[in-house]
């Protein structure tokens, strides 16, 4: 058997909600090599501790709220009402609050996006905040179903039910999306991984004058995605960059067609 080291090299929290027997104790230490210590933790309404933690953030115009702090707070059309609970996305990690940052910087270039999909919605933050922005027809995914029945709550409580569709999916392939469809915004801030699977599938699905946000990379793997952009014909046009975390507004390269007249006149 492997000796417990001295002082733990990490600590592991697993939360139950009966206590565990010996049996499962003791096979838990001796396969993983671990101590293990064991403490009743006193009811919470986690929801509501979770509400609580998250103080209102502003990005830009957006302020983005909990339920437990929206009524003490101004609300006008730029305020979102956000209770995460098992979901991702509150505004205060940098990669959703890239996303925010370039959303908005889409506006200021009079940029009026139609057709929307969101792929890896969370708490449905981003696809409220486009609902609040453009008037478009806004798809929401995720595939995680939690996720889904959030983001359906959240963009009742946010009043854009009107604007936005959620679905259960991975990636931009679902048998409510339409295969072919042509986006004129694809916002994704998943990891660095599925957003190279998916590579492919924003090139086939984003339309020739549209843009693609990506996000969820760290700077490193962001320069990596720059450097193989242009093989599925992509630029980059902007990008935010904070805290070792990094984020790209990319646009399809447009080939210029030369005009038989002016191959003839060689
Ligand atoms: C980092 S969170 C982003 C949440 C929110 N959009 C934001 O910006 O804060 C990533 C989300 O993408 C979902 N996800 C990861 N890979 C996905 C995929 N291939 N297709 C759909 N959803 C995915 C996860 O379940 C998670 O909810």
């Amino acid at each position: 058997m492997i000796p417990f080291a001295e002082k733990p090299l990490f600590t592991l929290n697993i939360f139950t909600k009966e206590p565990l027997d010996f049996v499962t104790i003791s096979l838990i230490e001796q396969c993983f090599s671990v101590k293990t210590t064991m403490k009743k933790i006193p009811e919470r309404n986690w929801l509501r501790a979770s509400n609580i933690k998250f103080s209102p953030v502003k990005i830009d115009k957006f302020t983005i709220t909990s339920s437990f702090f929206a009524n003490s707070i101004k609300q006008d059309k730029f305020s979102l009402i956000i209770d995460a609970s098992l979901a991702f996305g509150t505004g205060h990690h940098y990669t959703t609050k890239f996303c925010l940052l370039l959303i908005q910087s889409l506006k200021k270039r009079e940029v009026n996006p139609l057709k929307i999909i969101d792929v890896g919605c969370g708490t449905g933050i981003l696809s409220i905040a486009l609902a609040k922005l453009f008037p478009s027809r806004i798809i929401a995914v995720d595939n995680d179903t939690h996720s889904v029945e959030i983001t359906k709550r959240n963009i009742v409580v946010n009043k854009v039910a009107n604007y936005v569709k959620v679905y259960n999916s991975t990636g931009l392939v679902g048998n409510h999306l339409n295969y072919g469809a042509k986006y004129d915004l694809i916002v994704a801030n998943i990891l660095y991984k599925p957003l190279k699977t998916l590579m492919w599938s924003f090139t086939k699905n984003l339309s020739d004058k549209g843009f693609l946000i990506l996000s969820g990379l760290n700077i490193k793997q962001a320069r990596h995605l720059k450097s193989i952009l242009r093989q599925f014909g992509f630029k980059v046009v902007d990008e935010k960059k904070e805290a070792n975390w990094a984020a790209l507004l990319i646009k399809k390269i447009v080939r210029k067609r030369v005009s038989h007249s002016i191959i003839e006149g060689l």
